[in-house]
């Protein structure tokens, strides 16, 4: 099948995001300019660069409120944190997807423990695997197609690093342990927990 994106696709569910998966989820804390910790999922969420690390996450449609809180709050400070999604974190994740307004603190509704960054203000989630501590870097805006919303990409360099000793074996981060959540389309997830390697092939 084709379909022209604004044509009908004629299938029960729109199967783009199903096209780009697994989508790893940041877990991203933020602090607003009025003190208020958040945290939210993010799924249109990666690592863009290595060599100084960046990462970015995007923000789509709105809330009641009108646009989401993340963005905005990492705009307004200059600061997040990505926390990793593990498949243990499952269910206090996606509660901490749930649509509240700004002034209420996500890790509290999830009955999540803190615990304090190094280099930036925003918490961490403590029982998360690895953290990446962020500095604000940019935002790309986005075309948005519903109204009073926002589509924005929000870029940040990573400026440290938490790895939990427990999922560190033989010197690399255990993947297999860890178990990283990610998202497919529709309301489906998957989980990280099978690795091989493969050689890169050599140059002549
Ligand atoms: C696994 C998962 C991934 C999500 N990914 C995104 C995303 O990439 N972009 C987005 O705008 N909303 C995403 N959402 C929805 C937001 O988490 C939700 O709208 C949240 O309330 C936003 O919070 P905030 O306003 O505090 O930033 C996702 C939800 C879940 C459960």
């Amino acid at each position: 099948m084709f379909y022209k994106i604004g044509d009908p696709h004629g299938l029960p569910h729109d199967p783009f995001k199903s096209c780009v998966v697994p989508r790893p989820i940041g877990w991203i804390s933020t602090i607003g300019a009025d003190g208020a910790v958040n945290l939210a999922p993010y799924s249109f969420f990666n690592a863009v660069a290595a060599e100084p690390p960046m990462v970015m996450f995007s923000t789509n449609g709105k809330q009641a409120h009108g646009p989401k809180d993340s963005v905005a709050n990492a705009e307004a400070t200059g600061e997040f944190v990505c926390n990793m999604a593990a498949w243990d974190l499952r269910d206090p994740l996606n509660l901490t997807s749930t649509p509240v307004p700004p002034e209420v603190d996500e890790f509290e509704l999830a009955g999540l423990e803190t615990e304090p960054s190094e280099l930036v203000k925003p918490p961490r989630v403590k029982a998360s695997p690895t953290h990446l501590e962020c500095v604000y870097h940019q935002t790309l805006e986005l075309p948005c197609d519903i109204e009073g919303g926002r589509n924005a990409i929000c870029v940040g360099r990573v400026v440290g690093v938490h790895i939990q000793d427990e999922f560190l074996t033989g010197g690399k981060i255990d993947i297999a342990r860890i178990k990283p959540l990610a998202r497919l389309g529709y309301r489906d997830y998957t989980v990280a927990e099978k690795v091989l390697t493969l050689s890169r092939p050599k140059e002549d």
